[in-house]
């Protein structure tokens, strides 16, 4: 799709390197996932703290607040204060569900709070089939019945309630174990998740149900076991920091031969990020509130990288990876084992002089001496984030459109960056520089 001139975008002149000190904010993911399991709470009031401004964010306080829930930001958007006492409604909005992948993480505590639930068809970055055939078949295993019906999911829990349950995934999938958990820490008896996803944001979700009253064990690893309870409380909860932001912002650092600081990024959550970039030649120096990524000052050297669940390498950092491999000395063979669909944004890269070939999951990128600016389109979230980290080395002048996907998941993305050295800015459709606040 060719961009479209009359649309806000990101313009960026390349060849800035990046100085300083970045601040790492709280995880995306996560946050949504606690966003879902605060409904769990039928009494008192969570706090996420820490928690990103960013739409997704808000998008999931609107569907909250539609179901009856109180969703509160303190006044500079970090806290969400979330009551779910009064959850009224099992049936959240349609229009917004469908703009999120990440509503689908209401099935488990919905059910689990009010026995029954009806979903929209979840939407997301279009970037392969994104199934929900294992939220089905956790949430059939531990006793509802489930309707489908062009897309919208209707789930009811049996008299008795939810119930315990053995339950193997046959992928690891981040939302089936989420919202599996999340209707487990509600049900009768013991349930048991084998093949479990063990990304950060699962732990996360998983520590924010004990810390509300619930048994949980295993969170993290392969195998959960999730004791039911009654009920459970709201509580206070600090976010872990986002290791998909930090990754991209060190490979804004590395990409555009610069030096920086990610202020309050977790070294153990971004570990399969910083090997490879290491791998490349990249300096990572660790340190206990950060971690400092520096470029060699030599050519950085082609790797080959495979995305896989965590503790492999994030599928979310493919696109920023491939943009940082298409200046690196040699060929790199990329392939993405978690979405089939995640290579359509390569076409853009190519307008930029990038060297690829992609068939299926798996793409093969040539190192180039230097990119050139061009017009290009934020295909989706990550996609746009590789073409922000192509524009701040490219020679001369980029223009990222779509940048609604970008707003999904980046906090304030061009004011981190020009804060510490890059030339980038915002403009409105027709062109005028806009604030961003
Ligand atoms: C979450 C993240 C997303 C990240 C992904 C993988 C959120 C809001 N999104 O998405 O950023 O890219 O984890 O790290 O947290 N699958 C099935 N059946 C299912 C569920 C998934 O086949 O029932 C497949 C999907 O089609 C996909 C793969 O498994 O190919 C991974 O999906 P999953 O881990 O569930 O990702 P999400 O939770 O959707």
């Amino acid at each position: 799709m060719s961009p479209t001139p009359k649309e806000p975008r990101i313009v960026i002149q390349g060849g800035q390197p990046l100085k300083g000190s970045i601040y790492v904010g709280g995880s995306k993911n996560a946050t949504l996932a606690l966003m879902a399991g605060a409904v769990l709470a039928s009494q008192g009031q969570t706090q996420l703290i820490r928690a990103p401004r960013i739409s997704d964010i808000a998008n999931m306080a609107i569907i909250l607040r539609g179901v009856g829930i109180r969703v509160a930001f303190s006044d500079d958007q970090q806290n969400i204060h979330i009551d779910a006492t009064n959850l009224i409604s099992f049936e959240p909005d349609d229009q917004l569900v469908t703009k999120m992948r990440g509503s689908l993480q209401l099935l488990g505590p919905i059910l689990a709070r009010m026995r029954k639930v009806r979903l929209a068809p979840p939407g997301g970055c279009n970037i392969g089939a994104r199934a929900y055939d294992l939220h089905i078949k956790g949430l059939i295993a531990l006793g509802a019945t489930i309707d489908e019906n062009q897309g919208y999911i209707f789930a009811e829990a049996p008299a008795g309630g939810l119930h315990g349950a053995q339950v193997y995934l046959d992928k690891p999938s981040v939302g089936a174990t989420m919202n599996i958990l999340m209707a487990a820490s509600l049900a009768r008896g013991t349930t048991i998740i084998e093949n479990a996803a063990q990304e950060p944001d699962v732990e996360d979700l998983g520590n924010l149900i004990v810390a509300m009253g619930g048994k949980v064990t295993g969170h993290g690893t392969g195998l959960i076991t999730v004791e039911g309870v009654t009920e459970l409380h709201g509580v206070n909860y600090q976010v872990s920091p986002d290791r998909i932001e930090g990754g991209t912002l060190a490979m804004a650092a590395a990409i555009t031969r610069g030096d920086l600081f990610l202020e309050g990024a977790n070294a153990s959550h971004m570990r399969p990020i910083l090997m490879k970039l290491a791998e490349m030649g990249i300096v990572v120096e660790e340190a206990p509130n950060g971690v400092r990524i520096k470029h060699p000052g030599k050519q950085l050297k082609a790797t080959d990288v495979t995305a896989m669940p965590h503790p492999g390498f994030p599928t979310d950092l493919q696109q920023p990876i491939v943009a940082l491999l298409s200046l690196a000395e040699g060929t790199a063979m990329v392939t993405d084992t978690v979405y089939e669909g995640r290579f359509r944004y390569l076409a853009e890269l190519l307008k930029m002089g990038a060297k690829a070939r992609w068939e299926g999951r798996t793409a093969v990128i040539t190192g180039v001496d230097g990119l050139s600016g061009a017009d290009v389109e934020a295909s989706d979230l990550r996609a746009g984030a590789a073409m922000v980290l192509a524009g701040l080395a490219a020679q001369g002048t980029t223009r990222v459109f779509s940048v609604h996907h970008i707003d999904r998941g980046y906090e304030r993305l061009t004011q981190k960056l020009a804060a510490v050295g890059a030339s980038i800015w915002r403009e409105d459709e027709l062109g005028n520089k806009v604030e961003v606040v």
